[in-house]
């Protein structure tokens, strides 16, 4: 869980529209911790959470959707990560491909549109709040 509860975000130019589009990557190999295994062939929670999200946001030019696996966060699954160009980069887990899609879809946009990543804490969406692992400073 995160533990500084500040808002770290300067302040934003209006209307500021970046250039290049960021990155979700979505585990794809994620299960829900302490949910039974699923059946032989069929998708893991990871999975389901991708390819929700790709179909959610096919149309959000500013946030492409890639799906990668394992993000070393396997205890916290579901796990994305998002990351782009001079931005702050979040590992955000404990994502249900039930009721997250959404959220982090609205998580992603938010991001997208801050030019250093940095969304102010109270604005972030409820399952990112209490979801991330790890933020790490743009190169
Ligand atoms: S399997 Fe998803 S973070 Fe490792």
């Amino acid at each position: 869980m995160e533990t500084c509860m500040t808002d770290h975000a300067p302040p934003r130019a209006d209307d500021a529209t970046p250039t290049l589009p960021v990155t979700l990557h979505v585990c794809l190999t994620c299960r829900i911790p302490g949910a039974e295994p699923e059946a032989e062939g069929a998708p893991r929670a990871g999975r389901l959470l991708h390819d929700a999200l790709a179909a959610a946001m096919a149309d959000d030019p500013a946030v492409r959707v890639v799906g990668v696996e394992c993000l070393s966060n396997c205890s916290r699954g579901c796990t994305v990560a998002l990351s782009g160009a001079g931005r702050w980069t979040y590992v955000v887990g404990a994502l249900d491909p039930a009721v997250s899609p959404e959220a982090v879809r609205d998580g992603a946009l938010r991001y997208a549109a801050a030019p250093d990543g940095l969304v102010p804490w109270r604005e972030r969406p409820e399952a990112f709040r209490k979801g991330v692992v790890a933020r790490v400073p743009a190169l």
